[in-house]
């Protein structure tokens, strides 16, 4: 099984989508969980985990963090949130801490894919945060793919006024948002696109050579 993670605070923005997209394209049996409505706390450090290897702080990660022991392959995207990952995906990441114990590490081995949401599709910054999570926990990086943030701006409300945002950035003061003024939206991301789908198709057919291999 596939668990994808969006870890952004919306349900349908680009991050959920790229995350769905991809986790189609495996041809694979997935589990798809978004972040958006969930609670999740940081790790508090306690070390309570030492022992077992288990959590002992009580919220929303403690199913999801059972879905990772159970999957073979992780994709988890990620928006930038201040030139860092949004807290949700922090937060979700870090508690991770708990299955890296006593020379043993529970993730280890399972395929990881990254996905970066970023306002500069160049910047690796957000895929590189990802797996580095990943890396720490000895997964197997499978690709990590980037794609463009839509910024708030345009949807804020007060986008066309204002100095400090990026509509006024990008196309100075305006009278009023029109369609062409707006960024691209997940699906004219054709390269973006044709990334999560060559990185689904790859992370299907492992999955399946290890299930032929197991046979
Ligand atoms: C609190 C906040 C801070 C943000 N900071 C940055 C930033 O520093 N750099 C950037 O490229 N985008 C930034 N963004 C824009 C988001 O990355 C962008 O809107 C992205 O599409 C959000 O992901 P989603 O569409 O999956 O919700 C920020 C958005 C929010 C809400």
């Amino acid at each position: 099984m596939i668990l994808g993670i969006s870890g952004s605070g919306r349900p349908d923005g680009i991050t959920s989508q790229s995350v769905k997209f991809l986790l189609e394209a495996t041809g694979e049996n997935y589990h798809y969980i978004s972040l958006s409505d969930k609670k999740i706390n940081g790790c508090i450090g306690c070390l309570h985990c030492a022992e077992d290897a288990t959590c002992k702080q009580k919220d929303d990660w403690n199913e999801i963090g059972e879905k990772m022991l159970k999957a073979d392959a992780i994709v988890f995207g990620a928006p930038n949130y201040y030139n860092n990952l949004n807290a949700l995906a922090h937060a979700c990441l870090e508690r991770t801490f708990c299955f890296r114990h006593r020379e043993t590490f529970k993730l280890a081995g399972n395929l990881g894919i990254a996905i970066g949401v970023d306002d500069s599709k160049e910047d690796p910054l957000i895929t590189e945060l990802i797996t580095k999570y990943m890396k720490s926990n000895h997964m197997a990086i499978v690709d990590e793919i980037q794609l463009k943030g839509y910024s708030q701006c345009y949807t804020c409300g007060y986008g066309e006024n204002c100095a400090a945002g990026n509509v006024v950035k990008d196309h100075g003061f305006i009278e009023k948002i029109q369609e062409w003024h707006l960024p691209q939206d997940f699906s004219e991301q054709n390269k973006g696109i044709y990334e999560l789908h060559k990185a689904g198709k790859i992370l299907g057919s492992i999955l399946r050579n290890q299930k032929n291999e197991g046979s």
